[in-house]
């Protein structure tokens, strides 16, 4: 399937219906804490956070961060690499980890891993979407929007070869590869 015409698989109004959710869930949460530092992992999350921490009530702190997998020629080994790191400092602050999707679980539990050596008051979770049929690690989604299947997915954020981000909903693409 050509990427100009992916399936649609979540509406712009489905998403931000589940993104009011969670902004309620989290700020309910969060409510007596103080400042919460949310971290996006870029480049696919940028557009969940940014409509998420609009619908927050509580006072927030916004940080990106960047990974890459490591690959042996094309194929990904599961380990990860930090690209870019936040500017702040987490220390005694509580961090919610922003990411669009969940697959492997390997980005996740090393982003969740490295940021607790920094000493922070607490690390969450929050994904829109995750693959649980994907996972091969573990990794707890403390907030998450949408689970579903093993399809490749573009749009609000997410990319197939940096094709796809500006879609307003979210579709299924076949990748050439697959
Ligand atoms: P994981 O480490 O396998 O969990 O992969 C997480 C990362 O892979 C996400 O942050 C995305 O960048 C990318 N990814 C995985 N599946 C998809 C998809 O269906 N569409 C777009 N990006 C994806």
């Amino acid at each position: 399937m050509a990427i100009d015409t992916p399936k649609v698989m979540l509406s712009e109004e489905q998403i931000l219906q589940r993104v009011d959710e969670l902004a309620v869930e989290i700020s309910k949460d969060y409510a007596e804490k103080g400042e919460i530092v949310l971290v996006g992992v870029l480049k696919g999350a940028f557009i969940f956070l940014a409509d998420l921490s609009r619908r927050l009530t509580i006072p927030r702190h916004i940080e990106f961060i960047a990974v890459a997998s490591y690959e042996h020629g094309s194929v990904p080994t599961g380990a990860v690499r930090l690209v870019m790191d936040v500017r702040a400092s987490i220390e005694d602050k509580h961090v919610l980890i922003v990411e669009d999707i969940v697959d492997t679980g390997h980005t996740l539990h090393y982003l969740i891993d490295m940021l607790k050596t920094r000493n922070p008051a607490s690390v969450r979770t929050c994904a829109l979407l995750h693959k649980e049929h994907n996972t091969d690690v573990e990794v707890n989604v403390d907030y998450l929007g949408f689970s579903i299947g093993d399809e490749w997915v573009v749009g609000y954020g997410l990319d197939y070869a940096e094709q796809g981000r500006s879609f307003p909903y979210i579709g299924s693409v076949q990748p050439d590869d697959q």
